[in-house]
């Protein structure tokens, strides 16, 4: 299984915009030792030719320019992307889907009840994507069934609904539904191996637990250090765990879970907030990560399976 990292960062990316945090100052004026990332994406493939992409992230059109192996050219117009899988309605992860919309036919797009819901009422991309290349919809079961993509060559599926949040947009924010969020298992048919992926990951239950036990990597929420992060920038007033995002350090949280995993498992974090104080890799948050085996995913990292 081949897995490329097109996007590390959470929403708003690293730098954001209009972010004066000490890591998005200090990685413009040179202060801080880090580097950007683009929104929340990966794409997986089991031959190396035929893709999935995780998310649709606003940085999509950068993120295919920096990975060639998504470009084919079998004809005048083409991608070597055969369906996309999303992991929630947020935007981070839709937002790319208008900026694919020259695709030639309906894109097979992956994504829960909940989710298609949410994408055509309060973010209408259904409707509006009808009007260009259209989106052909498959659900995604959450009772942990496996799914397989049709044309990804080697690769099955299955996914979680995960505790964590629906989008601020949603009606059901605050009150999310099983399959606002998931994690997916990917298993490689030659080798057995698996993936499981969860950028958004508010609580650890204990199917999610026995699914990240059984992977051979995890690539799990990276977002936020610790769980007052936003409240003590004085950011947002909202606690980590409020936004679907279970916080690295302390009691409970996510170096304490990834401590537990076996020893082979390979633990890397994504979906990294630019206020999260493991983007300064020479922070001492960094090298107490280094100290327990956990990975920081960057834009452009490939693993593989
Ligand atoms: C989240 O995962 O909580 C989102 O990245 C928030 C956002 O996109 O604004
Ligand atoms: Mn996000
Ligand atoms: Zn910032």
């Amino acid at each position: 299984m081949h897995i490329r990292i097109l996007g590390s960062g959470a929403g708003g990316g690293f730098p954001q915009w209009n972010c004066n945090c000490r890591n998005c100052a200090g990685l413009r004026d040179g202060t801080v030792r880090a580097t950007a990332r683009t929104q929340s994406s990966i794409a997986v493939s089991g031959d190396g030719e035929r893709w999935v992409l995780f998310n649709a992230s606003p940085d999509v059109l950068a993120q295919l320019r920096s990975f060639p192996a998504l470009h084919s050219a079998r004809e005048l117009r083409d991608t070597a992307i055969e369906a996309i899988v999303l992991i929630d309605g947020q935007i981070d992860h839709t937002t790319g889907l208008y900026m694919l919309r020259e695709h030639r036919k309906p894109w097979p797009l992956w994504c829960t009840a909940p989710v298609k819901e949410d994408l055509s009422a309060g973010n209408p991309l259904f409707g509006l994507l009808a009007h260009y290349c259209k989106l052909d919809w498959n659900e995604v079961p959450t009772d942990a069934s496996a799914f397989e993509i049709a044309r990804v060559r080697g690769l099955a599926f299955s996914a979680l609904p995960l505790i964590s949040n629906a989008p601020p947009y949603s009606p059901h924010r605050d009150h999310p539904r099983a399959g606002d969020n998931i994690g997916v298992t990917v298993t490689d048919g030659a080798s057995g191996r698996k993936l499981f992926y969860a950028p958004g990951l508010g609580e650890m239950e204990p199917a999610v637990w026995a699914a990240m036990q059984a992977a051979d990597c995890v690539l799990v929420d990276g977002t936020f250090w610790t769980d007052d992060e936003m409240i003590a920038l004085g950011a947002s007033p909202k606690r980590a765990v409020q936004m679907g995002h279970l916080a690295q350090s302390g009691p409970g949280g996510m170096i304490e879970w990834l401590d537990r995993l076996p020893a082979g498992t390979r633990k890397v974090l994504i979906h990294i907030n630019n206020t999260n104080p493991i983007l300064d890799e020479d922070s001492a948050e960094r090298a107490l990560l280094t100290a327990h085996g956990i990975e920081v995913a960057h834009d452009g990292m490939e693993i593989a399976l």
